[in-house]
């Protein structure tokens, strides 16, 4: 990524009653937002759906649909200890409360995409989000570095530690749920992820004025597998792109939002999906989330499982997890079409 303003700092000038041109989105105002309320991604039960007698069959199906459906849901009772959700988003804000130069610390290097900073920017004239982040790779474990480890406060590495290993948990519940419901065994999917990279996106939305002409991040799906994330302040801001419009989605306490990645979408052969999705800004309130990426390992290749094309034919080409993501961060975020415009003939489903 090309070097650029740090946004929380931005933001706090007191004099900032517009936002700079390079974050202006003049098309959004033609965006249609859906209003509906009754219109929310499902709710599943975690608890439900590992209860091996009378709820599992229904929430399994529920799972199935929401999978296929929607690519988005709410997952309740996932069993990681509210204690530790609370540390988490805790040490999150303390994080972010920090002075800028104590944040510096953990600056991204060049070349790097790991740290505090900001991810996609390739270009001087292309639009900005308004957010900063940090990533900070989880697992393996010899992938961590502990260079981009906030030592401030000073149990953040702690509880980063223990939250990643409650993320890896679930979501291998949830990879072996997901190849349940193709009829395939467990491990078809496990295998693939339980040795895999777990990678997480701290992100700080900092409230603006003009906020309906920012987006905190631009739409795009996830290259990987499954993302966890937690609405830490329940400022509402994430968005999914469903049947034209943009559907909000609500932070439900002590919920986890799950969606489907492009990984999980080939490896099915499209029965899942993986839904574009983005981040808008509140005008008065700042907004803070951390997504839980689960991944391939380095060597990982992507296509769909070979069980399920007995009868069918591929919907997607293979491609090396080096490969996507070498791509998918070389690119600036512009919705899903990425793998399209990149792909040649790869992505395209049904070519
Ligand atoms: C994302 O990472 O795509 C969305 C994160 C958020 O809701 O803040
Ligand atoms: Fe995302």
């Amino acid at each position: 990524s090309l070097p650029v303003e740090n946004v929380q700092e931005l933001a706090s000038y007191k004099e900032l009653n517009s936002v700079p041109d390079r974050y202006v989105r003049p098309e959004l105002e033609f965006d249609v937002v859906c209003l509906d309320d009754s219109l929310k991604i499902p709710i599943i039960d975690f608890s439900k759906l590992n209860d091996d007698q009378q709820f599992a069959n229904d929430e399994l199906m529920n799972f199935r649909n929401a999978c296929e459906e929607w690519g988005f849901f709410q997952l309740i009772n996932h069993g990681v200890s509210e204690d530790l959700i609370e540390k988490m988003k805790d040490d999150i804000k303390e994080f972010f409360k920090l002075p800028l130069e104590k944040k510096n610390a953990y600056a991204q290097l060049p070349n790097s995409i790991e740290g505090y900073g900001q991810l996609f920017v390739v270009s001087e004239d292309q639009k900005l989000d308004w957010a900063d982040m940090l990533l900070c790779r989880t697992l393996p474990l010899d992938q961590r570095n502990m260079r981009y480890w906030p030592a401030h406060p000073p149990s953040f590495r702690e509880t980063l530690d223990q939250y990643s290993t409650g993320m890896q948990r679930v979501a291998l519940v949830l990879f072996g749920l997901l190849a349940k419901n193709l009829d395939l065994e467990p491990e078809k999917v496990t295998d693939h992820f339980k040795n895999g990279a777990q990678a997480m996106r701290i992100n700080y939305y900092p409230p603006a004025p003009q906020a309906d002409k920012v987006l905190g991040i631009s739409p795009h799906s996830d290259p990987n597998g499954l993302t966890l994330l937690l609405q830490v302040n329940e400022v509402h801001g994430l968005q999914i792109r469903r049947n034209g419009t943009w559907v909000p989605v609500e932070p439900i306490p002590g919920a986890l939002t799950v969606n489907i990645g492009d990984i999980i979408e080939v490896m099915s052969n499209g029965t899942y999906k993986s839904i574009e999705h983005r981040v808008v800004i509140n005008p008065k309130e700042e907004r803070l989330s951390i997504a839980a990426f689960h991944s391939l390992t380095p060597d990982g290749i992507i296509s769909p499982i070979p069980d399920l094309l007995k009868e069918n034919d591929p919907n997607y080409i293979t491609m090396s997890f080096k490969e996507l993501n070498k791509r998918f961060l070389a690119q600036k975020l512009d919705g899903k079409s990425f793998l399209e415009r990149n792909g040649v003939h790869g992505w395209i489903r049904g070519e």
